[in-house]
């Protein structure tokens, strides 16, 4: 019988990637989506899969309706990416991040508990959890937390209640501590995708300034599409436990919208370009660089595109969608 799994954040870039690699290895996928006045299958679409995905209704802010859930699917593995993601609006929306992110986390690991305590578990914890932590500028999965942000502070929170019902309740759970990654179906509001699509505006000519924040932090970016194999991996292993993913390089903001400009063919980047503290943070996380041996040595992982590679996908896919637009 075909495998079971379901997918939280089925909507948002990492659920279409990894939605694609379960059904390619032959899993039935439930995707879990709340009620929207406006709902939007682009991503999907964008991988071609929306048809494939068994929706189911829900939301992690509501316990009951994740019992009923579980209860009645009892999936083989589930896969919990759904969050508010975006740091920056976790200041001016803390409570409702804290819900989603970590009280989320809570209802669901409840309902595993209570009605199907064989599913495997898969949290997305993130590298905001180290905030400014580090050893000589990189962390590993023994680097202590310092988070930064309501978001990274949300994303502790739920690490640790995924490593306690593995300790307390033996339910096989882990943590995938994933640092930044992108792709061409990247939220608009974050860092990598607001300079492509600004970018191909630019260069297409339907906008001169770009207006960023700082362009100083340093992230350790990789492809989404490689990383959704390690959250795979991890639930395929003999023993639950939790991983650091990520290339082990690291770049600035600065050096980012560099590349994306040359890959448009443009080399004035400067002149483009404005700097707006208003889109600084209340506490910025300055570097952060993955050391992700664990997971290669044990899961056989290892990120395969380069940063190069990265930002060319994400540039050529914005230019293409404004060239297909203007036709
Ligand atoms: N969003 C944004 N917009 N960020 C900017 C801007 C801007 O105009 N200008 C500079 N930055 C800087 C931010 O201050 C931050 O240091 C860096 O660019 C990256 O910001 P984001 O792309 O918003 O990502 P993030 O690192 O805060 O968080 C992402 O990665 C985490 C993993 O480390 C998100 O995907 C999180 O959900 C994820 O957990």
């Amino acid at each position: 019988m075909a495998k079971t799994a379901l997918v939280t954040g089925i909507l948002g870039q990492d659920g279409p990637y990894l939605a694609k690699l379960l059904l390619e290895k032959g899993y039935k996928v439930y995707g879990l989506i709340r009620r929207y006045s406006n709902i939007s299958f682009d991503n999907l679409d964008y991988l071609g899969i929306t048809k494939k995905i068994n929706f189911v209704e829900g939301d992690m802010t509501d316990e009951s309706s994740l019992l009923h859930l579980v209860k009645r699917t009892m999936p083989d593995e589930i896969y919990n990416l759904a969050a508010q993601s975006f740091v920056g609006a976790s200041w001016a929306q803390a409570k409702l991040t804290t819900e989603i992110n970590a009280l989320g986390v809570l209802y669901m690991l409840n309902a595993i508990k209570l009605f199907s305590p064989t599913t495997k578990f898969y949290q997305a914890s993130t590298s905001e959890m180290f905030g400014t932590s580090h050893e000589n500028g990189s962390q590993d999965e023994n680097t202590i937390f310092h988070p930064r942000s309501p978001y990274g502070i949300s994303k502790v929170y739920a690490y640790w209640m995924t490593v306690n019902f593995r300790e307390s309740y033996d339910i096989f759970t882990c943590n995938g501590i994933l640092f930044n990654h992108e792709s061409p179906i990247r939220g608009m509001q974050f860092v990598t995708r607001k300079i492509t699509d600004g970018v191909a505006k630019i260069k297409m000519g339907l906008m001169d300034k770009l207006s960023l924040g700082n362009l100083d932090a340093k992230r350790d970016w990789g492809f989404a599409g490689d990383y959704v194999e390690a959250m795979y991996l991890m639930l395929q292993n003999e023993k639950p436990d939790d991983y650091v993913i990520g290339t082990g390089e690291n770049h600035s903001v600065r050096e980012f919208v560099k590349l994306a400009f040359k890959h448009a063919g443009i080399n004035d980047w400067e002149k483009h370009v404005v700097v707006d503290v208003r889109f600084n943070r209340p506490a910025e996380v300055p570097n952060l660089k993955a050391r992700p041996n664990k997971a290669q040595k044990q899961l056989g992982w290892k990120a395969k595109t380069s940063f190069d590679d990265l930002v060319k996908m994400m540039v050529e896919a914005d230019l293409k969608r404004y060239s297909v637009k203007s036709v």
